[in-house]
Parts: C-alpha cells; sequence; structure tokens
C-alpha cells in the first residue's frame, strides 16, 4: 500500500485490494492539480493517495466512526484534505473533477452492519462469496441508492469530470442501461473480488480525456 500509513478499525470497512485500484484509477483519471471528492471515505484511504498526488481533495462520510478513523490517518500521513460529514451530497458544495466512491454494501446500515461488513471486508474469499449469493438481493436494494447517487453527481462534475464507482458487474450493467445520461469509458477488474468491478462514467456527450 505504497508508503501510505492506515490504521483500519472494526466498524470502518478497512482500505483493502479494490480500495487500492480506487485510488488508482481516480488519480489516473484526474487531470494535474485538479479536483476530487472522496464519497464515503471510510479510512481515508483514497483521499490520502490523491493529496499525495497533489489534487485537492475533500472526504466526506455519513458515518461519525469513520470520519474519527479517517481524520486519525490524514493527520498521520500529514496531507490536506478537508473532511466532514454528509449523506451523498447533502453537505458537498462545488464541483470537482472526479468523485470516487465505494458504496457500503447495504445503504441502509446500521451501527450492528457496519461491524459486520467491516469484518467481512477482512475474508475476501468470505466477502466474494456472499456477493455471489446475495447478488440479486443486492441489485434490488442497492439499485436505487446507486441511481440516486448518479443523478445527483452530475451536478457535482467540472465539465470533463468523471465518477469512479465500485459496483457489482450485474449493477454496472444495470446502471449503463438505466442511465442514459452517463456512459462508461473504462471497467477495471478487482482479482481479489471478481463480481465486482470499478468503472469510470463520464455525462454523455463529453469526450474521453
Ligand atoms: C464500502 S465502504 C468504502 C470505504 C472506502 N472508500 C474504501 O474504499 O475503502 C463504504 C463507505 O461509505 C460510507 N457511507 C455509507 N452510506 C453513505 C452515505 N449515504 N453517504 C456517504 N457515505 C456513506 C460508509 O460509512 C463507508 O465508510
Amino acid at each position: 500500500m505504497e508508503d501510505i500509513v492506515i490504521h483500519n478499525a472494526l466498524g470502518v470497512c478497512s482500505a483493502e485490494e479494490d480500495t487500492q485500484i480506487l485510488a488508482r484509477v481516480s488519480a489516473e483519471e484526474a487531470p494535474a492539480g485538479g479536483r476530487a471528492l472522496d464519497m464515503g471515505t471510510g479510512t481515508g484511504y483514497v483521499a490520502i493517495y490523491l493529496a499525495r498526488r497533489g489534487l485537492e481533495v475533500e472526504a466526506t462520510d455519513v458515518s461519525e466512526r469513520a470520519l474519527g478513523l479517517a481524520g486519525e490517518n490524514i493527520r498521520r500521513n500529514s496531507v490536506p484534505v478537508r473532511l466532514y460529514r454528509s449523506d451523498l451530497f447533502s453537505a458537498v458544495q462545488g464541483k470537482f473533477d472526479v468523485i470516487a466512491f465505494n458504496p457500503p454494501m447495504n445503504p441502509r446500515e446500521t451501527e450492528l452492519t457496519r461491524w459486520v461488513t467491516s469484518f467481512l471486508r477482512r475474508h475476501r474469499c468470505i466477502a466474494d462469496l456472499l456477493m455471489r449469493v446475495f447478488d440479486r438481493w443486492l441489485q434490488g436494494s442497492r439499485m436505487d441508492f446507486l441511481v440516486r447517487f448518479m443523478e445527483q453527481a452530475k451536478g457535482y462534475l467540472r465539465p470533463g469530470g468523471c465518477v469512479v464507482l465500485e459496483a457489482t458487474r450485474a449493477e454496472l450493467d444495470a446502471l449503463e442501461t438505466l442511465l442514459p445520461a452517463w456512459r462508461v469509458c473504462r471497467r477495471i477488474d478487482i482479482p481479489s473480488l471478481p463480481a465486482e468491478q470499478i468503472a469510470v462514467f463520464r455525462p454523455s456527450g463529453e469526450r474521453d480525456v
């Protein structure tokens, strides 16, 4: 994990391989010195990675526990990141060149489900098996949330900006069909989570940068 120092804690999604790929792809898609939003920052890894590359970064999370841990990790790595609580875009202002989001497995999270999912993230084969078994259920319960996120995201992008989103392959297929205002430019595999991918979405009608 480069030379970034990250402490994990139960109750907060740990930084894993998918987190690292999300950070790398977001950095690849952002223009030098651009503005980035790390939504649902968890440990703060993506925000720290992007700030290290000279981007102006804001990081949000709905969970106070995650914000506490991300704040500690941001201080540990001595990077400038503006960190605040937001439920999706409720407290976000301004526009960004890249918006990165690894959404929660269950959008109706409670303290208990946060503990369970943070435990599962550390055991990738169990997590991948559950994603496969519950794929249909997840699609039903997460699609509304993902569509809401994508519809709101459009208003927070600078011209040429993009969203980098992690989701299951089935969810990404469905989003491509459901969201004509967006097009998918790249889909990147996650070796440890074969059921999921990271996709780069750009508003339809805009060219790749
Ligand atoms: C799967 S974890 C990803 C954490 C981190 N970005 C990573 O990739 O390791 C999802 C994160 O989204 C946060 N989250 C859940 N619902 C949210 C919402 N409505 N708005 C913002 N963040 C949310 C959770 O608290 C959690 O930290």
